[in-house]
């Protein structure tokens, strides 16, 4: 068999059809909203890929310094032979991990990026030729269609990305991964965790500018994909942090009245100045929450880790009956 397959699970016209509902949605309701997995394009990888090397930008290099400590522990806890991961983007971090996982015999990534997946399958294979990448493209908020591999599994959830569904969402998440567990399985879920305000929006606002071409990039794809004509440099990037719901929110805010055509879904989108269009929230977290939405989901917590300044988590459950 060949070591490298990448499997669609969402036909392309599914995804252009995801977009162009989403949109209509989201631009005609109000306050206006766009979810954030629009912004993983090519570019939007790329993009994002810098913001993981930015000073301000703590959670990577959080999450790899616990990797780098943690992954006997995981490997010995887990014992995987597959290890598949959601939301896989460069798989960068995720070397550590499959390094040090000596049963290892299949990595499945998982992502809505294409060139995300072909990119890190190639570094991956480089560096690891006996193994075997199931890469699927596919959105992980509708279903999980994992192929048949060998268990243990080990399923990898890194970089926090967990906070940038809704509560709701992420409700709905956890159920859908306890439902493809067996006994045996595991769970490893990154968190980034609350912390001061200044280190926070600093992370989402840097001097640079990358996270706010971050932002814009969805414009970009809206542009392309449904041939509107947002003019990126109408809005500008806003990241602000909610104290009582404990997450950031980036937002574009119209510099001045604007009327955006979207021609795909005959629409005429009118921004009032100032108004603004959410794109993304990424929600920080504490241990009795992460705790208490795993136990929710009929996941129990087994280990709990953490930097040295303790910025981020990672966190192991194992699945569980839920009480009838
Ligand atoms: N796990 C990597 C990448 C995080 S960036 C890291 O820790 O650095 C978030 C990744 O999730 C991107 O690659 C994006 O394309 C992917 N993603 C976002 N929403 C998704 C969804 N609904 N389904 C599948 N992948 C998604
Ligand atoms: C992918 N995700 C966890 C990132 C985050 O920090 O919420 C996306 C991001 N948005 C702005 N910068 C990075």
């Amino acid at each position: 068999m060949s070591p490298f397959a990448l499997t669609r699970t969402l036909p392309l016209d599914a995804t252009a059809a995801a977009l162009r509902a989403d949109v209509a949605t989201g631009l005609t309701r109000s306050p206006k909203e766009l979810p954030p997995k629009w912004f993983y394009d090519a570019r939007g990888s790329e993009l994002f890929d810098e913001i993981t090397e930015l000073p301000e930008y703590y959670p990577t290099r959080a999450e790899r310094e616990i990797l780098v400590a943690r992954a006997g522990e995981i490997a010995e806890a887990t014992g995987a032979r597959t290890l598949v991961e959601l939301g896989s983007g460069s798989s960068d971090k995720t070397r550590h991990l499959i390094r040090a996982l000596p049963a290892l015999d299949t990595y499945v990534p998982v992502d809505v990026s294409e060139s995300a997946l072909t990119g890190a399958a190639e570094v991956l294979l480089a560096e690891h030729p006996e193994l075997t990448v199931h890469a699927l493209i596919a959105d992980f908020q509708y279903g999980l269609p994992l192929p048949d591999t060998p268990g243990p599994r080990l399923l990898a959830f890194l970089g926090g990305t967990i906070g940038n569904l809704q509560p709701d969402e992420r409700a709905a998440f956890f159920a859908g991964v306890r439902a493809e567990l067996a006994p045996g399985d595991a769970l490893l879920l990154g968190t980034d965790l609350v912390k001061d305000e200044r280190t926070l929006v600093a992370a989402y606002d840097d001097a640079a500018g990358v996270t706010a071409a971050f932002n814009k990039n969805v414009l970009e794809v809206v542009n392309r994909e449904l041939g509107a004509d947002f003019d990126p440099g109408d809005f500008d990037h806003v990241a602000l942090w909610d104290a009582e719901r404990e997450w950031i929110e980036m937002r574009l805010r119209a510099r001045s009245a604007v009327v955006v055509k979207v021609p795909a879904l005959d629409l005429a989108v009118h921004f009032a100045a100032g108004e603004e269009l959410r794109t993304e929230v990424s929600a920080k977290f504490r241990r009795a929450g992460v705790r208490a939405e795993l136990a929710a989901a009929g996941l129990e917590s087994t280990h709990w880790w953490t930097d040295e300044q303790g910025r981020f988590a990672l966190s192991l459950s194992v699945p569980v009956s839920l009480p009838v």
